[in-house]
């Protein structure tokens, strides 16, 4: 096979792909070439722009390191990371809703007891987070595994510092009790610009947007015979709720954090100031659910 034009080249190479012996990388190549051809044939782009795009893409491979996931952020921006969120995570309300990971979680965040003030020398307004795990009809879930992690009052995450400040906080593990319930102390996370120092930032300011994300406090939660769910509680009110550089907001996942004046808080705790509290009550998916969906 030879002398392709803009319109054979296609099935040419669907049919080189068509060769492999994996019948999902057979499905996903031939789609892959498809959509490309087809999103080339619309673009028409130049020579000039072509090269273009591979500079982009190489930087983007060149801002990765440890500690810093380009191509997720890329997928983050470009909607790809919920939009394959909300297909694997379709449970039609009868659980809580799930969003984006982001790349600011520890692996074996720091377990702490219920009730600890995880915010360490942070300053802020006082937050009392409080929730429960459930199945679906409401059963408590004893001794689930609810990691949570939140940016500080100036945006920004624990890891995202260096030097003296550096060190885990705002941050930690807690278990769910008999009844299913936690609680700790933490301050108010602020809303945040995601990493815009890259090729994505570059990409966000072409395009006209902004970089921020609504103020929100990460939650995964593990129990066994459950899919383990990975969301976030939004700060109701915030400015950036309908504008999120990475399209992660659910109304559902959206809660008032209501201040209360100087006093005694549900735990007994006496605060000389305002504080605000944060209750969620999270709702996981029976694994057999997911199993029979997947099936
Ligand atoms: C985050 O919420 O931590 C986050 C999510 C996606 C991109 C950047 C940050
Ligand atoms: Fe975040």
């Amino acid at each position: 096979m030879r002398n392709f034009d803009q319109f054979s080249i296609t099935d040419a190479v669907r049919e080189r792909v068509a060769g492999a012996t994996d019948p999902r990388i057979r499905q996903i190549s031939d789609a892959l070439v498809r959509h490309l051809h087809d999103f080339i044939r619309e673009v028409r782009p130049t020579q000039a722009e072509w090269e273009q795009g591979i500079a982009f893409l190489t930087a983007t491979g060149h801002m990765c390191s440890g500690t810093r996931q380009e191509f997720i952020l890329l997928s983050d921006t470009l909607g790809v990371s919920m939009l394959v969120d909300a297909i694997n995570h379709d449970h039609q309300g009868k659980v809580t809703e799930s969003t984006v990971l982001g790349p600011f979680y520890v692996e074996g965040p720091p377990e702490a007891p219920c009730g600890t003030d995880i915010s360490g020398d942070l300053a802020g307004q006082p937050m009392f987070a409080s929730g429960t795990v459930t199945t679906p009809d409401g059963t408590p879930l004893a001794n689930a595994i609810v990691d949570v992690w939140h940016s500080d009052e100036d945006g920004y995450y624990d890891v995202q510092h260096t030097g003296e400040e550096a060190g885990l906080v705002a941050r930690a593990r807690f278990r769910t009790d008999a009844q299913g319930r936690f609680h700790f102390w933490s301050i108010k996370p602020a809303a945040y610009p995601i990493p815009h120092d890259g090729p994505v930032g570059k990409m966000l300011e072409a395009q006209g947007r902004h970089p921020w994300r609504p103020a929100h406090v990460h939650f995964m939660i593990e129990a066994p015979g459950f899919e383990k769910l990975v969301t976030h509680v939004f700060v109701g009110g915030d400015p950036y709720l309908d504008s999120d550089a990475v399209f992660g907001v659910k109304d559902s996942l959206i809660r008032e954090f209501e201040v209360s004046g100087p006093g005694t808080a549900p735990d007994g705790r006496v605060l000389d100031r305002d504080w605000c509290a944060l209750h969620y009550d999270f709702q996981l998916n029976p694994l057999s659910e997911a199993a029979s969906k997947a099936a």
